[in-house]
């Protein structure tokens, strides 16, 4: 019988079976991709997905798994899609909306994708999940394998991660390693570790759990019931921007829409070697040795699916941009003052680029715009308590005295 998916070589295109534990090519190292023979899929999957509350798991048919009897959720998916119209009239624009994955079990989009990838850890019969991260991968797959009876080990860059993402991986009881390095050393010990043991790698260079990050781009059209002009995300490792572009263009593919948004990725400025590689129009980037930002999550200097995210950029006939720390910060304040959603930096970059844009005039007033705010701000509190610590207004705890406080602030 010919299987529903195989995976495909991005480079070379050799073809490996659906059952494959590794997530390089063995030809030519490169990294792989799930493809799906469409001519098997059922011509009705429309139906059948209407019939399905939003969720990764209302796209199984697109979804490389077999057996949905075994599968390992915790409810992932299914985030609010909120029109954010107070922003859009502050930026000067007609419609805007952010996907809020920190609404996900562990508070970021990763989910997705641990479902997929930890599900896939048990088809093929492994004991032990494995990962670097920048916080929340390892709180997401820590999450996910504790439900699903696997040991778990995460590697991260010591002392540039989220206090809160730690306190996950912790509390989920995974082997925390902490290394004085950053996330790019740390994905390649994990890379070799998984070579030399049996350790089943779930970084977004694993092609399986890109098959869950790409359903935001499922929902987006769902909710939004039609195709933005736009969609504006934060690019670390670069796998997430991969993933929803693949989402589109396989709706695409099946004739369920008519037509594909752009894509749009934003790098913090000390951290965007995808960005400079598209600007100066390189068909390879150039890591950058010591990434620096505020937004921990896209520390990364050496985006492992950079190839795959320059693709995803210039098939969509996207662009990328950069923004400093401080836009980030002031982006992730206006977000949560102007529309009352909370998030960590990182997600708040494509605020910050948004407002870059179309001040530049890249993007369009009239366009419909989704940005995908991909992780929950109560992760990583302690720049916020540190930036307004002056706001906290102390007194005691007499009435008289804080009527005259509330009269000094003019609320009174
Ligand atoms: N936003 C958040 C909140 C993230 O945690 C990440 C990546 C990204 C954006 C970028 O996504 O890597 O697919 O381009 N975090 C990873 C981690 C690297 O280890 O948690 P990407």
């Amino acid at each position: 019988m010919v299987s529903r998916f195989y995976l495909r070589c991005i480079n070379c295109g050799s073809i490996y079976e659906p059952n494959e534990v590794s997530c390089e090519c063995k030809r030519c190292g490169d990294l792989l991709t799930v493809e799906y023979n469409f001519e098997i899929l059922s011509t009705n999957i429309i139906d059948k997905w209407r019939e399905r509350p939003l969720s990764v798991w209302k796209y199984r048919e697109l979804m490389p798994i077999e057996d949905y009897s075994k599968i390992v959720t915790l409810n992932e998916g299914g985030t609010p899609l909120y029109k954010c119209s107070n922003l859009a009239s502050f930026l000067g624009i007609k419609n805007l909306y952010t996907k809020n994955e920190g609404a996900n079990p562990t508070g970021s989009f990763k989910d997705r994708g641990m479902t997929i990838g930890v599900t896939k850890a048990l088809e093929l019969g492994m004991k032990v999940v494995a990962c670097a991260s920048t916080g929340n991968t390892s709180a997401s797959l820590a999450a996910y394998a504790s439900k699903a009876g696997l040991q778990c080990v995460v590697i991260v860059p010591g002392g540039n991660i989220a206090l809160g993402k730690v306190a996950q991986a912790l509390i989920y009881g995974a082997h925390l390693v902490s290394i004085h390095g950053n996330f790019d050393e740390a994905l390649a010990i994990v890379k070799k570790l998984s070579t030399e043991y049996p350790f089943y790698l779930l970084n977004s260079v694993n092609a399986f759990r890109l098959e869950g990050q790409k359903s935001i781009g499922f929902e987006v059209i769902d909710q939004l019931n039609g195709v933005p002009d736009t969609v504006i995300l934060p690019v670390g490792n670069a796998g997430n921007i991969s993933a929803i572009w693949k989402g589109f263009t396989e709706l695409y593919r099946l004739g369920i829409i008519e037509k594909l948004p752009r894509m749009i990725g934003i790098q913090a400025a000390g951290a965007a070697p995808i960005v400079d590689a598209m600007k100066r129009g390189l068909s390879e980037i150039i890591p950058v040795a010591s990434p620096e930002t505020v937004a921990t999550a896209i520390r990364i200097g050496s985006p492992a699916s950079w190839k795959k995210a320059l693709r995803a950029l210039r098939d969509s006939k996207g662009l990328a941009e950069a923004v400093t720390d401080q836009e980030i910060l002031d982006a992730q304040s206006l977000l949560a003052r102007k529309e009352g959603i909370f998030v960590e930096p990182a997600s708040a970059a494509p605020i910050a680029g948004l407002k870059k844009l179309i001040e530049e005039g890249v993007i369009d007033k009239s366009e419909t715009v989704v940005c995908i705010t991909t992780g929950n701000g109560l992760k990583d509190t302690h720049i916020i308590i540190d930036r307004f610590a002056n706001a906290i207004m102390e007194v005691k705890a007499d009435f008289n005295d804080i009527v005259s406080l509330l009269k000094r602030c003019c609320i009174i």
